[in-house]
């Protein structure tokens, strides 16, 4: 008998059979308020009835329309529709299926375009898991370890982190610009540089946003230096963060913007958006892929995009994320193992630290399976898996927030 690789690791016990808006339910319909959105996917809930009428539609019309054989009316409209949303000027798009391959395809064509190597990525950040992808990423050695080597040509250098780092955001800003410029002098000359790629909040590496300033300043140094600025908004994207896209909050303009997840509710689908001329560099032929920007995929994600405008999702997030914040701030003041409590809209993390100030794990593991038991589903991040991540979809009301926030303290009340 066939069973499923032991390398699939589940974050909690449930079997789902079946979601509904912000729950889940499993075969014993047993209810679960899903804080994890499928790690930040089901940006309208589970099964909005809009996105099912649109998929169920499209799947009766054409499923598949292989974009370098022939173009299909959904990822026109998808086009038009992100057009809307996307910031100037990052007016063409090019589709692909997951995070990972979106990310391999913007440093193609940063590679490309400016004929130079390297790409300067951050301490923690998370890009995905393919070689490419993962060869940008150091949330954690276990998506790197025992499969190299690796794509080279990428350089890191320190992202802010006040908590960690022990200092104030200006100073730990201060720092990460500094250690950026020393690199460029030390180990990735700008002549060799393509790109800088930068999550607007380190997702993975421990729900840690990147100050305004600190985005501002890696604009300013691409510019200087004719770098190009890459935004992976595969988390952040779409709402998540308040702002329509995470790196709105510092109001620059990246080169190249990378989103998936949110995009499309639960079909997979990923999209790199760049201006016309940028885009025109990219070498005929290098990118592309069997199942990219799929017909299904597109439909739900139209529709998704008319559910975030006609509901407000994007404004919602950041009433319920400011509510969930200070309600998980009131039970951290009760639980010390509770260091910090941190985030942007409804991206939120609960980093548990030791009395002496180290990563405690064990207390974040066992919170989080205290949450599943009281129907709670949480995820957790961070190097050490000592952060306790809150990603709700973006339909959250306020009764929800404040059943998780009062199922979180139940939770760390058990444990205590
Ligand atoms: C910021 C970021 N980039 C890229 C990825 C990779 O996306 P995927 O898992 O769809 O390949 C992720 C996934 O979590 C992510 O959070």
């Amino acid at each position: 008998m066939a069973e499923l690789s032991p390398v699939l690791k589940q974050a909690t016990p449930v079997l789902a059979a079946r979601g509904e808006g912000v729950y889940l339910y499993d075969e014993q319909d047993r209810r679960y308020l899903d804080f994890t959105a499928g790690i930040g996917v089901t940006s309208t809930g589970h099964c909005h009835p809009r996105v099912v009428e649109a998929a169920q539609r499209q799947v009766g019309t054409l499923i598949h329309g292989q974009y370098t054989t022939v173009m299909h009316r959904p990822l026109l409209q998808l086009t038009e529709r992100l057009g809307e949303v996307l910031p100037e000027g990052l007016d063409r798009l090019f589709y692909v299926n997951s995070g990972s391959e979106a990310v391999e395809a913007a440093v193609r064509l940063a590679r490309q375009a400016t004929g130079r190597q390297n790409i300067v990525a951050f301490q923690g950040g998370f890009h995905g898991r393919t070689m490419g992808a993962a060869a940008l990423t150091s949330s954690g050695t276990k998506v790197r370890a025992g499969i190299g080597p690796l794509m080279p040509g990428v350089v890191f250098t320190p992202f802010p982190e006040p908590y960690r780092q022990h200092c104030s955001q200006a100073e730990a800003v201060r720092w990460a610009l500094a250690e950026f410029d020393h690199l460029l002098v030390t180990l990735s000359s700008p002549r060799d540089t393509a790109a800088i790629i930068v999550e607007p909040v380190l997702g993975e590496g421990g729900y840690i946003p990147a100050p305004p300033e600190f985005l501002r300043g890696l604009r300013e140094r691409a510019d200087q230096h004719g770098i190009l600025l890459i935004v992976d908004e595969v988390q952040t994207g779409v709402g998540r963060t308040g702002r329509f896209w995470g790196h709105d909050h510092a109001a620059i303009r990246p080169d190249i913007l990378i989103t998936a997840k949110g995009l499309a509710s639960g079909f997979p689908l990923s999209a790199i958006a760049a201006g016309e001329d940028l885009m025109a560099t990219a070498w005929p032929g290098s990118q592309g892929g069997t199942y990219g920007g799929n017909a299904v995929a597109a439909a739900a994600a139209i529709a998704t995009l008319d559910v975030v405008r006609d509901e407000k999702l994007v404004d919602n997030a950041a009433e319920q994320g400011a509510r969930l914040q200070e309600g998980l701030r009131k039970v951290a003041a009760e639980h010390p193992v509770i260091g910090d409590v941190r985030g942007l809209g409804l991206m939120i993390g609960n980093e548990f630290t030791t009395p002496d100030g180290l990563p405690d794990t064990a207390t974040a593991t066992r919170a989080h399976q205290a949450a599943a038991e009281r129907g709670l589903l949480l995820l957790t991040c961070g190097p050490h898996g000592n952060v306790v991540r809150m990603i709700p979809p973006l339909i959250v009301t306020a009764e929800q927030v404040d059943d998780a926030v009062a199922r979180w303290a139940e939770a760390l009340a058990a444990i205590a």
